[in-house]
């Protein structure tokens, strides 16, 4: 959500940096862009638009220059204009501001500096940002950072500020909720809301924590607590991920090529250190009370893995959205334990719902896909999924990874960690197998056949019906179709009444004590005119069409929804959509 990029240091084409970094950044969901840099001649060179990055030719960018910073907007105050697109500049066009996040505070800063003169261009709460900065300059012997942080302490809200000055090659960075990253090279830095925008220049990597700043001067690097002033010491953290790694090669799409990394992923998550899941399965079966916490389709996954304890661990655990969590406080102690799981790790939901079992003193688990993300940091203990950068905003391999962990944790809670680990291999090896052409081109042939409908409902029962929940999921953000999952026995209790002749109903089956049950349901939809699609690994009568799907035990679910991703692509490019970066949505959701 939000694009921040910036960079400082000897080379000549900072502007070219930074629009292909931002380029890279575009998985994050914006609806506009804009870029400042900082000319030979000391003057500021700018450009914003609404819409896409994507066809914009780097070379407009190589105007000689060593300092700029870029962003890509997700709006929140102010529509989708130009005027409103970021950066944000001082009245004396000194100092240009990009900015993700919220100020809270915006409109009372706006009226303390209209009366003193100031004037604003645009609708945003950002703009105060720079004209505050450039009203704090105003004390002699202020110095950039000075003001910047003094700036920092006037605002409410959560945010990340990335500040330029026309009158030097600095560049101060500060963060409070919303994610910064320092890249390091020889004698040049990178500062960025994520590591794919720098990945082609360093690996080294300084992560900002909260209510910290930074400022780049002189070919020097400073952090500081932005409340004391108190400088910080960072350790330099080098980053597994290549380029190739965040790059879709010869895929059309991220989406695509991160379902078909799932032939490797499901194997690299359940490469897990032993004694970690051993002393996570422990911290499980200690603790008083257990609550999966996440958002989304990790929400989803969290609602799989309620299955696997119960089932395969024979231990109850609650789960709860992120976004409602906070109403569980009543009932944390620190005896609880809360297991939040998040592909991006900078869920501001998630977060705060990590805030509040602070307060509560209760401990926390984070199982996540990015290494050094704030949920990762923030966590007491973390186990991260291995599955490389995903860059589509439709989780595909991190969701598969996430539920891979968990059954891992739920089988070492049983006392069966080497069985968990051999199930979940051979579940990696049926799915290296599924991802074959003439898979795919079954499951887009079934997609060409429903693509114009409008709805589509999708059930599932035990471990499937989480599933269901996310295939939905996947089938509306990417495709803009409106589907809808439901436990199968649920229909009978209202959403039957929806079915009409040839609606397309997907069940997600398993070969398993639910089929008698879910065959029935079927049989109901069927009377109804409905035109079913199964997902199982048993052919029935009944199916219209049948996707066939390797018998997995309890790693079904995993395999389950594979099919379904590629249906969901499918059905996005077939309706003209651009399944990488669905309308109104942001890969990594870093407001509340
Ligand atoms: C997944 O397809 C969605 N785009 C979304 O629901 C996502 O899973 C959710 O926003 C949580 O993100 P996280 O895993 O990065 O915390």
């Amino acid at each position: 959500m939000c694009g921040i990029f910036g960079y400082t240091g000897p080379r000549k084409n900072a502007g070219v940096i930074v629009i292909k970094g931002l380029k890279n950044l575009e998985y994050r969901g914006y609806d506009s862009w804009g870029v400042a840099m900082r000319l030979k001649d000391g003057t500021l060179s700018s450009s914003k638009e609404v819409g896409k990055i994507g066809a914009v030719r780097n070379e407009d960018f190589s105007d000689e220059s060593s300092l700029a910073i870029a962003h890509s907007r997700w709006a929140t105050h102010g529509g989708v204009t130009k005027e409103n697109a970021h950066p944000h500049f001082s009245g004396d066009q000194r100092i240009a501001v990009v900015h993700n996040g919220i100020i809270e505070n915006f409109e009372e800063l706006r009226r303390e500096l209209e009366a003193k003169g100031h004037t604003f261009a645009s609708e945003t709460d950002t703009e105060v940002i720079p004209h505050l900065i450039e009203e704090l300059l105003k004390t002699k012997g202020t110095t950039l950072h000075e003001a910047v942080r003094a700036a920092c302490k006037r605002f409410v809200g959560r945010y990340a500020i990335l500040v330029m000055d026309r009158t030097s090659e600095t560049l101060v960075a500060a963060r409070t909720g919303s994610p910064l990253i320092v890249g390091v090279g020889e004698k040049e830095f990178f500062i960025a809301s994520d590591i794919p925008a720098f990945l082609e220049y360093t690996r080294t990597v300084e992560y900002l924590d909260d209510g910290e700043m930074v400022t780049v001067e002189n070919g020097a690097i400073r952090f500081q607590n932005i409340e004391t002033g108190e400088e910080r010491a960072k350790r330099l953290v080098t980053i597994d991920w290549t380029i190739k790694d965040a790059d879709k090669g010869e895929y059309e799409h991220y989406m695509m090529k991160e379902i078909m990394d799932q032939k490797q992923t499901i194997q690299r998550a359940v490469h897990q250190d032993d004694e970690q899941i051993l002393k996570v399965a422990k911290a499980i079966e200690t603790c008083l009370g257990c609550i999966l916490c996440a958002c989304g389709t990790a929400g989803k996954v969290c609602m799989a893995a309620d299955y696997f304890f119960s089932v395969v661990a024979k231990r109850h655990v609650n789960f709860a959205p992120a976004s409602e969590f906070p109403i569980y406080h009543h009932f944390l102690k620190p005896e609880s334990l809360i297991i939040v799981v998040s592909q991006s790790g900078e869920t501001a939901d998630v977060l705060e719902a990590m805030k509040v079992a602070r307060q509560a003193g209760s401990k926390v688990l984070a199982i996540v896909n990015t290494e050094g993300s704030s949920i990762a940091r923030a966590a007491d203990f973390t186990l991260l999924i291995n599955a490389g950068p995903e860059r589509a905003v439709a989780s595909t391999k991190a969701a598969t990874g996430q539920m891979a962990v968990l059954l891992l944790i739920a089988h070492a809670i049983a006392g069966k960690l080497n069985v968990g680990r051999t199930l979940l291999l051979e579940a990696s090896g049926q799915i290296n197998d599924m991802l074959n052409p003439r898979y795919i081109e079954h499951i887009r042939g079934i997609a060409q056949k429903i693509a114009h409908h409008e709805n589509m409902y999708i059930i599932g029962k035990g471990w499937n019906y989480p599933m269901a929940l996310e295939s939905a999921i996947k089938i509306q953000e990417v495709s803009y179709i409106h589907a809808e999952g439901f436990a199968a026995g649920e229909l009978k209790h209202g959403p039957i009444a929806l079915i009409e002749e040839g609606t397309p109903c997907i069940a997600l089956m398993g070969n398993d004590e639910f089929t008698a049950d879910i065959l029935s349901n079927i049989m109901e939809l069927k009377a109804r005119g409905a035109y079913i699609i199964a997902v199982s690994p048993v052919r029935h009568d009944m199916f219209d069409l049948w996707i066939k799907v390797p018998d997995a035990g309890a790693a079904q679910p995993i395999v389950n929804i594979i099919p379904i991703q590629i249906l969901a692509y499918s059905l996005a490019v077939l309706r003209g959509k651009d399944p990488d970066m669905p309308r109104n949505l942001a890969k990594s959701v870093t407001v509340k």
